[in-house]
């Protein structure tokens, strides 16, 4: 359930009509709305209330998939922490008031100076991927005198049936200590004084339509913890990680709910006690967001050899600011914003962006109605991995983030001035 839809003739972000918005923003921009976003954390949390937990779950939105601190706060002020992937999204988290204690620090590849600054902020959980991390790891502490609280991320080796590109806890991915070599490294990690064991972490992949992977990845964690603490180690922190996907398609709406993930989750643990931990992401923040762009401009182009009439509406946002498209083939729903445009005849066409790249393309061969030059669109679903991967290619100039919260607005992230851009070189 979002927050984004028509009232009065105008597709509206909780109470701001879209048309308004854009004349005081000027396209393209990100728009969130606050409604939702409160609503996917209090949904997530509710989900798995049911779980045999010691302490209170923790549920860290993973930074990666929004990192505007304004977004972080407003999570923040729902109970949730941070899973974060460099230095740089701890700052941001730090800089949304989240504690550090409520970080967890992920990543396959941690540097020196990164693990420093971590230790010193005392984040609650580095989750280790490889044995020489856990050395480093352990170097690091040992130089500040401090302890660095550790969970390995295992690789049960268990596809997510995902897209290729998001797939993470198979052998042949670069995620994770494959499962069979786990005890060894717990081990070692055990015997180095200034490492402390508390746990473990999993993360199979993103965007996962189902619950069957997820339910064989958890069962393998459960059992192998139960071997690791009959070895008495002390595994305490169970990170189940993140990955539930979302309805990128309306006819999607049947995907797994958070209750029905709670839900597998209490069977695969089958009662498992710990201090749970998750990294909910795209679920959080996807379908909390959308992308407003204008029409530039539209043409056709008759393919005589097939009888096929191309028609192009060009769009004032590219694969720059929203990737996935591009990227992952990725499809992402495009409205308009007057809902009389939205009942006229549609017409099969493509919507491109201007960027000079035959890949920036949001939609190939869509039925749409015919709009003209300043016509607005919504591209949905954007909320999650769209700022954050987006870039300045071609010169561009990163484009605002703005908040809704019922009929207020925020403009978390101006519009970049070519000044700025100019300063960076
Ligand atoms: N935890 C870890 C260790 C992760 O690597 C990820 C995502 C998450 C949590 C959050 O996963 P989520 O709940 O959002 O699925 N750029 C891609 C997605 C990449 C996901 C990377 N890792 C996309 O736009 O689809």
């Amino acid at each position: 359930m979002d927050h984004f839809q028509y009232k009065h003739g105008i597709y509206h972000a909780e109470d701001m009509p879209l048309d308004t918005l854009a004349t005081l923003v000027e396209t393209p921009f990100y728009c969130y709305s606050a409604a939702t976003l409160r609503h996917h954390a209090q949904v997530f949390m509710r989900g798995i209330a049911g779980l045999n937990h010691r302490v209170p779950p923790k549920i860290c939105f993973a930074v990666k998939a929004n990192p505007n601190p304004h977004v972080l706060r407003l999570l923040k002020e729902q109970g949730l922490g941070a899973d974060v992937v460099s230095e740089g999204e701890i700052r941001l988290a730090l800089a949304a008031g989240i504690p550090a204690q409520d970080i967890v620090f992920s990543g396959v590849g941690k540097k020196r100076q990164e693990m420093r600054f971590a230790l010193q902020c005392g984040v609650f959980q580095f989750n280790v991927e490889s044995a020489q991390e856990l050395h480093v790891l352990h170097e690091e502490a040992q130089g500040l005198g401090v302890l660095a609280p550790i969970a390995l991320r295992v690789n049960p080796n268990v596809d997510a049936v995902t897209h290729e590109k998001i797939t993470t806890g198979r052998k042949d991915s670069k995620f994770g200590i494959d499962i069979e070599q786990a005890s060894e490294i717990y081990a070692l990690a055990h015997s180095m004084p200034y490492i402390k064991v508390q746990g473990i972490s999993v993360h199979i992949g993103s965007q996962l339509t189902q619950l069957e992977p997820f339910a064989r990845a958890f069962a393998r964690v459960r059992d192998f913890v139960l071997e690791m603490r009959a070895q008495a180690m002390p595994i305490d922190v169970v990170d189940l990680g993140g990955g539930l996907g979302i309805p990128y398609h309306p006819e999607h709406a049947a995907l797994p709910e958070p209750d029905g993930y709670g839900a597998m989750i209490c069977e695969a643990m089958q009662g498992l006690e710990a201090h749970y931990v998750f990294e909910p992401g795209r679920l959080i923040a996807g379908n909390a967001g959308v992308l407003v762009a204008s029409v530039i401009y539209t043409k056709e182009a008759h393919d005589a050899q097939t009888d096929v009439t191309h028609r192009f509406m060009i769009i004032d946002a590219g694969m720059n600011d929203l990737m996935r498209p591009a990227m992952y083939g990725a499809h992402h729903e495009i409205v308009p914003v007057s809902e009389a445009h939205h009942h006229a005849t549609h017409v099969s066409q493509h919507v491109v962006g201007p960027v000079c790249e035959s890949s920036d393309v949001f939609l190939r061969h869509h039925p749409l109605p015919l709009l003209h030059e300043d016509d607005l669109v919504v591209i949905r679903s954007a909320g999650a991995y769209g700022a954050s991967m987006s870039s300045t290619y071609n010169a561009r100039l990163q484009i605002p983030e703005v908040l809704v919260d019922g009929t207020r607005m925020t403009i978390i992230r101006p519009r970049e001035t070519y000044e700025e851009m100019l300063a960076r070189y």
